[in-house]
């Protein structure tokens, strides 16, 4: 579950002039007849999610997680962000008790490329490809080179049966390969896009890989589309949140900033950078999504915000019991001056920082603030979590009259390199 606290937003919410707007979209998502309409299948989907396909999963990580070292995971946007976001979450930057999970397809960068290739040599790994197009260029070059490498060291057979492909039903290279060499495949249903697709095949290999409970995450994503498929606004904090961003919006903010406090949730912060990014910008129009890790970034962009342009606004996600703690302990010397600190818990130092700089940004700064609590950090939770924001931007979006499911300003940059690559048949 989690809490949404509006009471730091310096000008509460005006929520009743948003009413009945909210009730007619919110029955425009629920009748699929808004914008997009094709790309709703994920409001449904952790009710009526493929049993099957799920237990296949499960099967497939337990092999995965039996047979390698290692796990690479190659997607870029939609296909690689939630699965990212959550199995850093869920299990850390540093974990000692799993599979490594290494991500490839996100860049075209030859250094990054060929050092992981490089670490790849002396692992024994297995490859889970996700691209619901099938054909995007980073993810497609890097499956090219690591297909290579699995070639030179596990021959023909051994290579197909440590490929994982999730993709289209039917269509794309992908698919068509994958059926011509035997790889396991797995499905990106048609009427989900990729920045809503973490709850599909596409986060669920990698995190179960991870060891995160999938069957937990969906019954938290469950959870909460029952808790917010409802038109009634004064009753769904889901909604309220996409109406805050949106009076922002329409009051002189031009961005928000989410705000975690830990390492192992800045990826949240790159999820939805992506999902309210991509979903929103266009037309001239939407919110810019930027994120912070606190403390960290208070020693660099917390200058701008407590002080700088008064343009943004913070959505700060928090956690408040965290999954491992340490208690400060007492010196003799104390030549650091931080006995004052001693018999205090690590938590409750981070807890004062951010209470300390809500204060400081919402009296100080006159910064809005929104606050999300989750309880703690579990695959419930972050189901919850994850399906509050993909509910959230659809109405947000649809309140500026924009399409949440396209990305047309994407395939310009595309366009444009594959005519300076020279790619047969694109002027
Ligand atoms: O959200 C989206 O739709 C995009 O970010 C895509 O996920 C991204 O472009 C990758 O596309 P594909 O899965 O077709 O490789």
């Amino acid at each position: 579950m989690i809490h949404v606290d509006f009471k730091h937003t310096i000008n509460p919410i005006p929520l009743k002039d948003y009413e009945e707007r909210v009730k007619i979209i919110n029955k425009m998502i629920d009748d699929k007849s808004g914008k997009g309409n094709d790309f709703l299948g994920w409001t449904t989907w952790p009710r009526d999610y493929d049993k099957n396909e799920v237990a296949r999963i499960l099967e497939a990580a337990k092999r995965i997680q039996k047979e390698y070292e290692t796990l690479v995971v190659c997607g870029i946007g939609g296909s690689y962000l939630g699965a990212r976001a959550a199995i850093e979450a869920l299990t850390g930057l540093y974990p000692d008790n799993r599979l490594e999970i290494i991500y490839l397809g996100q860049t075209l960068s030859p250094n990054y490329i060929a050092q992981v290739l490089k670490h790849l040599e002396n692992k024994k790994f297995a490859v889970n490809v996700i691209s619901k197009s099938g054909t995007t260029t980073e993810t497609s070059v890097a499956f090219r080179l690591l297909k290579e490498l699995m070639l030179k060291k596990y021959g023909k057979e051994g290579t197909a049966k440590a490929i994982f492909a999730t993709t289209d039903k039917a269509r794309g290279a992908l698919k068509q390969e994958a059926d011509s060499e035997g790889y396991e495949t797995f499905v990106i249903p048609d009427d989900i896009g990729g920045r809503y697709s973490v709850i599909t095949a596409v986060g669920l290999l990698p995190i179960a890989c991870a060891g995160g409970d999938i069957v937990q995450l969906l019954k938290g994503a469950d959870d909460a589309r029952i808790a917010y498929d409802n038109g009634d606004l004064s009753n769904n904090v889901c909604y309220q949140y996409a109406v805050a961003r949106n009076y922002f919006y329409t009051h002189g903010k031009a961005v928000e900033l989410y705000v975690t406090y830990e390492p192992h949730h800045t990826q949240i912060g790159e999820w939805l950078k992506q999902l309210y990014g991509e979903s929103e910008g266009k037309e001239k129009k939407g919110l810019l999504p930027d994120s912070v890790t606190f403390s960290t970034d208070l020693h660099s962009l917390g200058q701008f915000v407590q002080d700088g342009s008064p343009v943004l606004f913070e959505t700060i996600v928090r956690v408040k019991e965290p999954n491992q703690d340490i208690v400060m302990k007492e010196e003799k010397e104390n030549l650091d001056g931080l006995n004052y600190l001693a018999g205090k818990k690590l938590s409750f130092v981070n807890e004062k920082a951010f209470e300390g700089t809500l204060k400081a940004h919402e009296e100080d700064g006159k910064v809005p603030n929104i606050v999300i609590t989750m309880d703690k950090m579990d695959s419930y939770n972050l189901g919850y979590l994850f399906y509050f924001f993909m509910r959230a931007c659809a109405m947000s979006a649809y309140l500026m009259d924009i399409n949440p499911f396209n990305q047309p300003g994407v395939e310009i940059y595309k366009h444009n390199m594959f005519v300076l690559l020279g790619k047969p048949g694109v002027k």
